[in-house]
C-alpha cells in the first residue's frame, strides 16, 4: 500500500501501541529494497563513514557527502519517512549554523528531518532547528561523535547519577521539540522508563525492547558487516556470505569463459558470416 510516513502518522503509531521500524541506508539500490519492505523509517546516518567509507568512526563524514548520500536514498524511496544526520561539527558550534545546515540538508536532499546528537546541550539547537519548520530526531545516551569523550563505544547511563542524567536530556529534547528520540545502548529498563515518561517516540538501538521503534544499521542487518558485531545486533539475513560467493561465481565464469553465454549475447542483430569474413579480409 503506498502511503508516506509522515511525523503525524508515526506519533499516530505510538498512540497506538504500534512499533516503528527504522533502518539506516546510504543509497538509491538499497532504498528501494527497504522502502518495499515496509520499513517505516530511513535514517542516512553518518555511521555511512564506517560502513561506507572505512574509518574506525564518525568524525570525517562532511555536510557534502550526507547530501550526496541522502540525495541517492531519497531518490529510492517513495513512503519510508527519511531523517538525515547531521554530521559531527556541522551544529555544535552555534544555532544558527545548526539551523543554517540542518537547512541545507533538507533543501539539497528533500528528506523529511534531521537528527543531532547531544540532549541538555544542543537543546538551543534543537529548538531553532524546529522553529525553522524542521522536524528533528535527538540522539541521546551513546552519542558516537563523542567516542573520543567516552573512550569507545560503551553503554551510557548505568549507575543511578547517569540514569538520571539520561532521563534529564531526554525531558530536555523533547522540551525544546524533538519529536523523535534516539536511544543508544541504554540499558533497557531506564529506556521504558523513558518511553513512559515522554510524548515523543523513542527508537531504541541496544535500549531494549521497552521502546516506541527500533532502528539498526543495514549491514548489521542483512550480516554484510564480516568483522565487528556489536552485541545488541541481530543479523536477520546472511547476505555478506552471498554476495562474496556470487562476485567468486563470476570471476571463475569470466575466467573460464562460461560467461558470456549464448543467452547474454545480442546474436540475432550480429553481422552475417560472409559480411564478417569480408571484414576480416579487408583489414
Ligand atoms: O549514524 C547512525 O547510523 C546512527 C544509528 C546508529 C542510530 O546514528
Amino acid at each position: 500500500m503506498n502511503r508516506k510516513n509522515t511525523v503525524g502518522t508515526l506519533l499516530e503509531m505510538k498512540q497506538r501501541g504500534e512499533k516503528i521500524s527504522m533502518v539506516t541506508c546510504y543509497d538509491y539500490s538499497m532504498s528501494r529494497l527497504v522502502d518495499a519492505a515496509g520499513i517505516n523509517t530511513i535514517l542516512v546516518g553518518d555511521s555511512l563513514g564506517m560502513t561506507m567509507q572505512g574509518y574506525d568512526t564518525t568524525l570525517p563524514v562532511t555536510m557534502e557527502e550526507m547530501i550526496i548520500y541522502g540525495r541517492s536514498v531519497v531518490r529510492g524511496c517513495q513512503n519510508a519517512f527519511v531523517v538525515m544526520d547531521m554530521p559531527f561539527m556541522s551544529y555544535q558550534v552555534s544555532a544558527a549554523q545548526a539551523v543554517e545546515n540542518a537547512g541545507r540538508l533538507i533543501k539539497e536532499t528533500n528528506a523529511n528531518a534531521v537528527k543531532l546528537e547531544g540532549g541538555a546541550a544542543v537543546a538551543e539547537q534543537i529548538k531553532m532547528i524546529v522553529d525553522a519548520g524542521i522536524p528533528v530526531n535527538a540522539h541521546i545516551g551513546m552519542t558516537p561523535q563523542s567516542v573520543n569523550v567516552f573512550g569507545g563505544f560503551k553503554v551510557q547511563g548505568k549507575g543511578e547519577a547517569n540514569a538520571r542524567r539520561v532521563l534529564e536530556d531526554a525531558l530536555a529534547v523533547q522540551e525544546a521539540g524533538a519529536f523523535m528520540v534516539t536511544l543508544e545502548c541504554v540499558p533497557p529498563k531506564l529506556a521504558k522508563l523513558i518511553t513512559s515518561k515522554v510524548d515523543m517516540i523513542t527508537i531504541g538501538i541496544g535500549a531494549g525492547a521497552g521502546c516506541d521503534g527500533q532502528v539498526l544499521v543495514c549491514q548489521d542487518l542483512l550480516g554484510m558487516n564480516m568483522d565487528f558485531v556489536p552485541k545488541f545486533v541481530k543479523r536477520f539475513g546472511e547476505v555478506g556470505p552471498a554476495i562474496k560467493q556470487a562476485f567468486q561465481d563470476y570471476d571463475s565464469a569470466v575466467k573460464d569463459g562460461t560467461f558470456p553465454a549464448l543467452e547474454q549475447s545480442f546474436v540475432k542483430s550480429d553481422c552475417s558470416d560472409e559480411f564478417l569474413a569480408k571484414l576480416d579480409k579487408e583489414y
